[in-house]
């Protein structure tokens, strides 16, 4: 493939091409897709009003090159291996002629039900064939698709479908989650009291749960599937056209539609798939990502798709039936690149080597790691254990907003380093700021890590609410995107990503802002008010600690503390649940009533020997009693 980077020196090459001269450089990569019509304009951009552009001008539509353009060459390859939650039910493959079937046929149910161009549908299902069929038939008709993870509450859900306004909703009966069926249909039902916008729900039959089908708005699938052929000609889409909206949560308020554009995301996921991940021909490739999440969008279905490659789809749980659920996989898939979460490493490290024996693991050759900082332990363990010491890691670390890989190895190429992400993709320009956005240049630098120059898979806006996305990542530092994340870049010019420096915590590689889980717990009527922090967690990477000021009257502080945690369950849901819930008196606070989190973050890490300057504190008498109430 013509932009494949083989060796080290072409990475620097490319890197430098990509630097001197952008336009050039992508323009040479979109060259290999297909387009309806080419551009005028490859790049413009003006960061003090987060505006970027990318190929103006130009019409395509993303299903087109990532099916219809395979067929010819790699029609009976397999596009799609589905292994189901229970190991003794059959798997799926699909071939990409089978998909493009399946697409083209959804495609036509969604024009049959009423979808135009620009409807957005949102998709609340289990991680089975049709999840990835509902967003490439949303990308076909050019309906905007917003997956929403399939473990957010009802409420959440609700928020999501009325903050884009969405027409239709594709779910299913129930989900297999491990031992467990999730009620989903149910989920949605309940969300649908209170949003005004929806007239379909499309139910995919995958457990035989029994649900309640609302005559007049829910359709089974098979039912419509069956109405409609599958012979689809794809809706032409300018190059900016919106693709899809995946909300993410930030510093403040309720989570943000991130929104990614057809032209640039497109060729961007199919760049980076193929060279991050080295991706040959006939590899097996396997992110164990959910498609609820920008991994699942990214390098599940279109980075994988458009790059013509196999990408399996995993239905279960990492420990169901056994601890050595995914080395099964591996060995019965033959799998050649495997990618997942830190968390996930360090929860299957825990069980030791043994789920790991019966299984010969020799079929791997790269092994990925993202959505929070892989620490060194857990780095060496799935180096040694997983890649038998000869599969290069590939830390990759990105945001929902760069909608692609931003700074990564590239697998065998870079020489590698425990924790570190290493150097940035071609066309990435990362640049280390101080507090007050002064440049930190060289080596051995700790900052903020921004980026300085747009690249195609950039958020182009946060739905409905244009100046949110300039606020929250081009105005603390004019002129630059700001990612929220520390990083240090080491003497080896290796970037080193450090967490975020806001107000946001990392559990489990997933995003959770604090206010969004305070306003959660403050909903709890015996809630005066709260603080939450994130404290180092040894699975989750981090955890949720929740200082709590309640009235106590009738209540056991026991009791208090689950009904909380519920609270916060039915609001967001199970994963944003606080691990530590503790009862205060008080919170510290500043003469002009800020909460000084700074001191509430060094009690839940267990680290109180220095609390730092407390003088400018209300009411420093309030600490001690936290510190020996601290769990
Ligand atoms: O803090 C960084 C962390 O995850 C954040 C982005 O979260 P989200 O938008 O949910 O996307 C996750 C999947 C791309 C980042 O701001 N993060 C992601 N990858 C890494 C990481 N931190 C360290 N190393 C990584 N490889």
């Amino acid at each position: 493939m013509l932009t494949k980077i083989e060796n080290l020196s072409e990475y620097f090459l490319s890197y430098e091409k990509s630097i001197a001269n952008p336009e050039t450089f992508w323009e040479r990569i979109a060259n290999q897709f297909f387009w309806r019509k080419k551009w005028t304009k490859v790049v413009d951009f003006d960061f003090s009003r987060a505006h970027v552009r990318w190929f103006e001008g130009a019409q395509l539509n993303i299903t087109e090159n990532a099916l219809d353009r395979h067929l010819y060459t790699l029609g009976d390859k397999p596009a799609i291996i589905w292994e189901p939650n229970d190991p003794n039910e059959l798997g799926i493959t699909l071939t990409y002629k089978q998909l493009h079937e399946k697409v083209c046929e959804f495609a036509n149910v969604l024009i049959n039900n009423g979808i135009e161009k620009g409807d957005r549908v949102i998709i609340y299902m289990p991680m089975i064939p049709e999840a990835a069929i509902a967003m490439l038939g949303c990308a076909r008709v050019g309906a905007v698709h917003s997956v929403v993870f399939a473990g957010f509450s009802s409420s959440a859900l609700a928020d999501r479908i009325n903050d884009c306004e969405a027409k239709m909703v594709l779910t299913s009966d129930g989900n297999f989650r491990g031992a467990k069926v999730i009620p989903v249909k149910e989920v949605v039902d309940e969300a649908l009291e209170s949003c005004k916008s929806v007239d379909t729900v499309l139910v995919v039959e995958r457990t035989k749960t029994e649900v309640i089908m609302e005559k007049g708005r829910d359709l089974w699938w098979h039912e419509e599937v069956g109405k409609v052929d599958f012979v689809n000609k794809a809706e032409v889409m300018e190059s900016e056209d919106m693709l899809f909206i995946l909300y993410t949560s930030g510093s403040t308020g309720k989570p943000k539609g991130v929104v990614h554009t057809t032209a640039g995301y497109m060729i961007y996921t199919q760049y980076s798939f193929q060279n991050v991940f080295q991706y040959n021909s006939d590899d097996i490739y396997w992110c164990t990502a959910d498609v609820g999440w920008i991994t699942g969008h990214s390098y599940i279905v279109y980075g994988p798709l458009l790059a013509g490659a196999t990408t399996m789809m995993f239905e279960g749980v990492p420990t169901y039936p056994h601890a050595g659920r995914f080395w099964e996989i591996v060995d019965k898939y033959q799998v050649n690149q495997f990618y997942t979460a830190p968390t996930a490493i360090r929860a299957l490290e825990a069980f030791g080597q043994e789920p790991i024996e019966p299984y010969k693991l020799d079929s791997l050759k790269v092994l990925g790691s993202v959505g929070e900082p892989i620490n060194e332990e857990a780095w060496h363990w799935y180096h040694t254990h997983i890649g038998k010491g000869k599969c290069p890691i590939v830390d990759t670390w990105w945001q929902t907003e760069t909608g692609g890989i931003m700074i990564s190895p590239l697998a065998g190429l870079t020489p590698t380093k425990p924790a570190h992400a290493t150097l940035p993709l071609p066309g990435i320009r990362p640049i280390i700021v101080d507090g007050e956005g002064n440049e930190l240049k060289g080596k051995g630098v700790e900052g903020n890590l921004c980026i300085n120059f747009p690249w195609p898979s950039m958020i182009r806006t946060t739905y409905g609410d244009h100046d949110r996305c300039i606020n929250t990542y081009f105005s603390t530092y004019p002129g630059m995107y700001f990612t929220g994340d520390g990083v240090k870049r080491d003497e080896d010019g290796y970037y080193r990503i450090l967490g975020r420096v806001d107000d946001v915590i990392n559990v489990s590689g997933h995003r959770m802002g604090t206010a969004e889980v305070e306003n959660a717990i403050n909903e709890h009527p015996k809630v005066i008010e709260s603080a939450v922090v994130g404290y180092p967690h040894e699975i989750k990477g981090q955890g949720i600690y929740a200082y709590v000021i309640c009235d106590m009257e009738d209540r056991s502080e026991a009791n208090l503390k689950k009904e909380i945690v519920s609270t916060v369950s039915k609001i967001i849901g199970p994963i944003a649940k606080p691990d530590k819930v503790q009862i205060v008196p008080g919170l510290p606070k500043t003469r002009s009533g800020k909460i000084m989190r700074r001191i509430l973050r060094k009690v839940a890490e267990k680290d109180t020997s220095n609390l730092g300057d407390t003088s400018t504190l209300l009411n420093p008498e309030v600490v001690e009693k936290i510190i020996q109430g601290a769990q």
